[in-house]
Order: C-alpha cells, then structure tokens, then sequence
C-alpha cells in the first residue's frame, strides 16, 4: 500500500476541541450554543444519527433539545414545533433529521426553518447562498470533506476534480464548493457514459454514490486523493465505503477508510455551523 491516510476520527476530534474551547468562551459572555433536533418515526439509522448529534452537543458544552414524533404524527405539529424554536432567541440551531414520514412535504419542512438556523444547510436561502459564494450554512457532509482536504494539505485550485454522486445533501454541494476554490469540477452519476474514463482523469476523486466498492484501484490515475463519503452495511454486517479501500490504496496518494474517514466529521461541521450561528447571534 502506497496511500496516506487521511484520519476522519483524528481531525474531528481536534476541530472538535477547538469548538468546545470557543463555546466555553461564547458561554462566559452569557451565550450558550443550543441545538434543536427533531426526530419523527423511527427510523434506526436516524435515531442512532440524532443520538449522536445531542452527545456531541453535550461533549462539546452545548445545549441540546430533542423533539420526537410517531411516524403517523400530523405535519402541522412538527411545522408549529418548527415555528416555536424559530422565534426562540435561545435556540441557535434546527435540524430536522432526514428522511420524514411519507405524508410530509420534505422540502415544506426545510423552507419552514429559519435559513439563519438551519445548521443542515438544506434550506433554499442557504443553498442558493452557497452557490453564489455567500455567508451561510454550508451543508456537513461536504463542508467536513474541504475541511479534511484542509487539514490534509490538498491544493484545490487548478485541480481535475471528480464528484460521483449528485444528491443535494453531498454531491451537488461537494461540486460547488470544489468550484470555489478553483477545481476544475466533473460530476458523475448513474447516468454518466464513461465514468471510469471520468476518474481515471480526476487528481481528485469524491466517491458518494452509496454503492460497495464502486470505486476500484483499476479506476484511479496514480497519485490521487480518494475521498469516500459512503457507508455501505455488507449482508455480514460489516461496514464498506463506495472505495474498495485495497485496491485504491495501492495507486492513491491520499485516501480516507470508512469507517473513521468522512463519517465523523458530519457531526463536526454540524457542531461548527450551531457555534457559528450562537456567535452571530451574540454579536
Ligand atoms: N439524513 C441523512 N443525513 C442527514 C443530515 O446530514 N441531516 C439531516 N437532517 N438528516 C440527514
């Protein structure tokens, strides 16, 4: 194996220290961060996410609120909910976890949030924000990838950049934000003709298509840097990201594992974005 690899759990634990020492200050000015999560059905995987986000709120000295709803519960309930923490000058951030019973509006529900505390980054203002390179929320996913490019000492600018995926919580996001810094952006997706010829060009490759293995070694031009975004549960169990991880390692220079990769820093960016909106509040 040739690649380095690039240590999700280790840079989300400093960035995570660093906000914690920035909320301790915001706190002795008399401001504590707050988040409010709300959970409706439930949904596994969601109660697991939402479970971790009040425990990284609570380690980072955070406040934490969560509202949680039967799976038939009544839209208008959750949109009153949503209205209450709006108007609440204590609450810093709203997250609605995703995704929601069948009989709500998804996209009703994001719009219903304040876009100054919409923490996800989801809501129109923000994303519209986002492209034209604005101040706002920027989605956690994503945003966690620049930072560990970051901290990973990746130059951006001038660079082949591949994105597989083009949903609108990772990869139309990854691909906006890659453009800001002077990436030269391909977005690849079920439908693209010849993604391998795609990769096989990209200095940088973002693998968030949510299939086991996509990527393969084969795949990669020598001396990329391999970002996967995906978490994939195997029929044994066991956990795999969108990046055979043996094969990739071999050609790549740079390369995250899943899990310890990407994973931990979404709840990261998810803490950084509520530490920013107290302090925009307290100013
Ligand atoms: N469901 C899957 N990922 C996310 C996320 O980042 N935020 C929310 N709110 N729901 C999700």
């Amino acid at each position: 194996m040739s690649a380095r690899i690039l240590d999700g759990k280790a840079i989300a634990e400093q960035v995570r220290e660093q906000i914690a020492r920035d909320a301790a200050a915001l706190i002795a000015q008399g401001t504590q961060p707050c988040l409010a999560v709300i959970l409706v059905g439930n949904d596994p995987a969601s109660s697991v996410y939402v479970r971790n986000k009040v425990a990284g709120c609570e380690k980072a000295g955070f406040r934490s609120l969560k509202f949680e709803y039967a799976a038939d519960a009544e839209p208008q309930v959750v949109l009153d909910k949503i209205a209450e923490l709006n108007a609440d000058a204590s609450v810093h951030g709203i997250l609605v976890q995703l995704p929601l019973p069948p009989q709500f509006d998804e996209d009703a529900v994001l719009e219903a949030i304040d876009p100054d505390k919409d923490v996800d980054g989801f809501h129109a203002v923000n994303v519209g924000r986002l492209l034209q390179g604005r101040e706002g929320f920027y989605p956690c996913t994503p945003w966690g990838v620049i930072k560990m490019l970051e901290v990973g000492g990746v130059e951006i600018q001038g660079k082949d950049a591949v994105v597989i995926g083009r949903s609108n919580i990772v990869g139309k996001p990854m691909a906006v934000m890659l453009l800001a810094r002077g990436a030269t952006v391909t977005v690849c997706h079920s439908k693209t003709k010849d993604l391998a010829g795609h990769v096989r060009r990209a200095d940088i490759v973002i693998a968030a298509v949510g299939r086991p293995n996509f990527v393969t070694g084969d795949m990669l031009k020598p001396g990329a840097v391999v970002i996967d975004v995906g978490i994939n549960r195997l029929p044994s169990g066991k956990l795999c990201g969108d990046v055979e991880f043996a094969s990739a390692a071999e050609v790549a220079s740079l390369i995250t594992p899943v899990p310890g990769g990407v994973g931990p820093m979404t709840i990261t960016m998810l803490l950084g974005n509520t530490l920013l909106s107290a302090q925009r509040a307290a100013k």
